[in-house]
């Protein structure tokens, strides 16, 4: 029975760790390059300047590909834009809105209110045009893969040559940081793709620095108020933990 039981044990704790550490087709862990953000540790904040490059750099590369489906475009308003400047990015972009008096749909503007237009109507239409494989949704990437900003900035550029020895299939590309390092999306960005207003270079590797910021926050947009009400209830819990020794302290004097 003992035996069992520590059989058990083993097994759970190898699957956990399969579960939660990145492998490769090799099963040997991708090791993530661990990157500076403005966010890390327990007062980080988010860049408002990275957010909005790394906006830009969604907005003319990856929503080609990717929706934000979760992401509305009032939202931005976190981002330091102001109403007038969201409704320009908003209207920018069609949705379908409908049906009007005839019964039919149409199409308007997007507005402030609306979510981000995806770029396909279906899942059937994105996988045909992208070689079968289907561009996940971007609004919780950051947080539903293992190493959230870090990963996204290594896969952005782990673009590779494929070793000698391996066969990379048809419309696959060699990327370092993949599970199974095949992978459907080509390296999407190039060295000054984008231009940034506040003349920060367009690198890729800063692109993806800034773009995998933007898909953090846009995972996990409350995180600042999180972490400062963290903060609050901690110095809060000293102080009553404080005052409650006290109180403890002068009920127990006389016992002796
Ligand atoms: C030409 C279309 C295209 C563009 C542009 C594109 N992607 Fe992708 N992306 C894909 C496809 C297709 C997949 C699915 C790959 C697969 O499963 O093999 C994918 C997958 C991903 C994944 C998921 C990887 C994983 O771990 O499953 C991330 C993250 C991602 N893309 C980020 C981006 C970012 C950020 C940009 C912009 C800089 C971008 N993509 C631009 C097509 C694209």
């Amino acid at each position: 029975m003992k035996k069992q039981i520590l059989t058990l044990a083993v097994v759970a704790v190898a699957g956990f760790g399969a579960f939660v550490a990145p492998v490769n087709a090799a099963g040997t862990a991708v090791e993530l390059p661990k990157r500076d953000w403005s966010f890390d540790g327990a007062l980080g904040t988010y860049d408002r300047n990275q957010l909005q490059r790394g906006f830009q750099v969604y907005k003319e590369v990856c929503a080609a590909c990717h929706g934000l489906d979760r992401v509305f475009y009032r939202n931005l308003t976190a981002l330091g834009y102001n109403e007038e400047q969201i409704k320009t990015i908003a209207s920018e972009y069609s949705v379908v809105d409908g049906p009007d008096d005839e019964g039919e749909m149409f199409d308007r503007p997007a507005r402030p209110s609306d979510r981000f237009v995806g770029p396909y109507p279906n899942i059937q239409a994105a996988r045909s045009v992208n070689n079968g494989a289907y561009p996940p949704d971007l609004s919780l990437i950051a947080k539903s893969r293992a190493g959230g900003a870090d990963y996204i900035a290594a896969l952005l550029t782990g673009y590779e040559q494929a070793p000698a020895d391996v066969e990379v299939m048809a419309g696959m590309h060699w990327n370092k940081y993949f599970n199974g390092h095949q992978i459907a999306m080509a390296a999407p960005l190039t060295d000054g793709q984008v231009s940034y207003a506040d003349e920060t270079p367009t690198t890729v590797d800063q692109m993806a620095q800034d773009v995998a910021a933007f898909l953090t926050w846009a995972a996990e947009p409350h995180m600042e108020v999180r972490k400062r009400m963290g903060v609050k209830v901690l110095i809060f819990l000293s102080i009553f933990a404080f005052i409650m020794y006290r109180v403890k302290r002068k009920i127990w004097r006389d016992v002796h």
